[in-house]
């Protein structure tokens, strides 16, 4: 089966602008959905709307409405998501689960609410878009990194239950990219006390990040992986986009742990 109508979240900007435009130029039908219910773009083919993937009965009408519209629901691509920054001492509770509402649970429940309608096709594809992050940590963003890998477990977990059932999951996990995400990254309470004795690491490490982000890749050469994605036969499991960040993933795996976080705290502290 070819896949022909896709959910995508986070479809206001970035990556999830850039894919949905790329899709809908190779034929797709995008149901693109964020809380602005905006495209930057306007293109035949992409059907922006509003969705809070926080919003659980809204993800699953919103299910139904497109099954009843097209009479079939092929993949769903997760890109919702944000960051927040700060220490892990002081990061208040709450602020913690607001990462893992959005990042990790929005796309779980995303998820959710595709699986029965994928399950009576005996086919449907799942994306979901985490981060290098998931495999390589930072400081300062510990909760981001968290909230990345857990829905990195979620989706190699889910790929194993569904063995057989036609249904395929593969997480992207892009590095640096240039999009809305910098400027939507929020400072815990911690992270932006003046008086925190982090305050002159934090501060130069978020101008690194900051500065890597904005320098980074377009969001197009992760819609051209996820796009690859969908019109394979067997989607692969994980995706790290690009060869330098692909070189990067795999040395974290092969090198000793305390080697990876020294070098890493060297460059980032
Ligand atoms: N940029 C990077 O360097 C980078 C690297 C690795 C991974 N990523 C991941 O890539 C994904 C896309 O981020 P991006 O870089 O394209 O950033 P972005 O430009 O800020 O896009 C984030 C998208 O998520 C949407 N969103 C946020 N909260 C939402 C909610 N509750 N419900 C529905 N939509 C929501 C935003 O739309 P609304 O505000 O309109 O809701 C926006 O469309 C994220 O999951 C991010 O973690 C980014």
């Amino acid at each position: 089966m070819e896949v022909k109508v896709v959910l995508l979240t986070g479809g206001s900007s970035g990556i999830g602008a850039a894919t949905a435009h790329l899709l809908a130029s190779n034929g797709m039908k995008v149901y693109c959905g964020s809380r602005r219910g905006t495209i930057d773009q306007p293109q035949e083919g992409i059907v922006p709307l509003q969705l809070d993937v926080n919003d659980s009965a809204g993800t699953e009408a919103l299910v139904k409405k497109i099954v009843e519209a097209e009479g079939r629901l092929d993949a769903v691509v997760c890109c919702a998501g944000n960051g927040i920054y700060g220490p892990v001492e002081g990061t208040l509770e709450q602020e913690v689960r607001d990462q893992f509402e959005t990042t990790y649970f929005g796309a779980f429940k995303s998820i959710q609410a595709c699986l029965p309608v994928f399950r009576k096709q005996g086919f449907g594809r799942i994306i979901t878009v985490t981060s290098v992050m998931a495999v390589l940590q930072l400081p300062f963003q510990a909760f981001y990194a968290s909230a990345k890998a857990a829905l990195l477990s979620l989706s190699q977990s889910l790929s194993m239950e569904l063995r057989g059932t036609g249904i395929q999951c593969c997480s992207i996990l892009p590095g640096d990219v240039a999009t809305g995400f910098t400027a939507a990254r929020r400072l815990t309470k911690a992270g932006a006390d003046e008086n925190s004795p982090y305050k002159e690491r934090m501060e130069k490490n978020l101008k690194k990040i900051e500065h890597d982000e904005l320098h980074g890749m377009e969001a197009t050469v992760i819609a051209g992986s996820i796009l690859k994605q969908l019109k394979k036969k067997n989607m692969d499991v994980r995706v790290v986009p690009r060869f330098d960040y692909k070189m990067i993933s795999l040395l974290v795996r092969i090198l000793p742990v305390k080697f990876v976080l020294f070098m890493l705290s060297s460059l980032y502290n």
